[in-house]
């Protein structure tokens, strides 16, 4: 049996990678694997424990005894924590900031591990991940990695418009800030950094419609399944 043709997409936040991805995993009739939508799982679930953000022990007992399961729909590819449908729950603000606290423990990136890479291999016929260290940790071997960015001021401006969008008013600068200390955060982390893997294609949210940078990244996919397949 043929293992199932894997593409990772890291990059910063904001970049465009969960609309790209999504587009991606419709047209292909891939899995998604939405890897930052897990490590804010780990976090709701800690919170909502009292697991201190900090203890590893604990954090390891919790990782554990939790279930993470994705489930497309039309519109929106849902998450699931012990069965309990989170997808809203882990995009607030305190659980964004505990999901990137979460996500720097060495003990939680490397029980996560397992997790990936069962779910990216789920599916007979491929699996998009999307995240930070796909390309790099997760699957070295992925058979297609890009990297995509943008740069921040872009990224901020998206953010803002998505926020105003669902009725939160915060200010742009403030939205900057945030996102310049999370790039940092992600990027001089000790373990799993934020960094194009060596054989990844870079590609610019900031200079190419996402329409575009789906159609490049869909005619790479098909034509390395071609000739993988031969
Ligand atoms: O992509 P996101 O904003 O939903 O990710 C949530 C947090 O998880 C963010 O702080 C980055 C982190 N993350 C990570 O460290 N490694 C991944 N593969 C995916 C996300």
């Amino acid at each position: 049996m043929s293992t199932p043709f894997v593409v990772a997409i890291d990059g910063p936040a904001g970049a465009g990678k969960s609309s790209v991805s999504k587009q991606l995993a419709r047209n292909l009739d891939f899995a998604l694997v939405d890897t930052g939508a897990i490590y804010r799982c780990v976090a709701l679930a800690a919170r909502e424990q009292g697991v201190p953000l900090d203890d590893d022990a604990e954090l390891k007992r919790l990782l554990d005894t939790l279930t993470i399961a994705f489930e497309m729909s039309e519109e929106e590819n849902h998450v699931f924590l012990d069965g309990r449908d989170v997808s809203q729950a882990i995009r607030t603000p305190e659980n964004s900031l505990a999901a990137s606290q979460v996500s720097s423990r060495p003990v939680v990136r490397a029980g996560l591990l397992g997790l990936q890479r069962r779910l990216g291999l789920s599916s007979p016929h491929g699996a998009i991940l999307e995240g930070r260290d796909i390309g790099t940790v997760v699957f070295p071997d992925a058979q297609a990695k890009f990297f995509l960015e943008a740069n921040p001021e872009i990224r901020a401006r998206r953010r803002h418009r998505e926020l105003l969008g669902k009725g939160v008013e915060k200010p742009f600068d403030e939205i900057l800030a945030e996102q310049n200390r999370r790039d940092q955060d992600d990027r001089e982390r000790e373990v799993a950094p934020l960094k194009p893997a060596a054989d990844a294609v870079v590609l610019d949210s900031s200079t190419m419609p996402l329409s575009q940078v789906v159609s490049t990244m869909e005619n790479r996919i098909r034509q390395l399944m071609g000739t993988s397949k031969a």
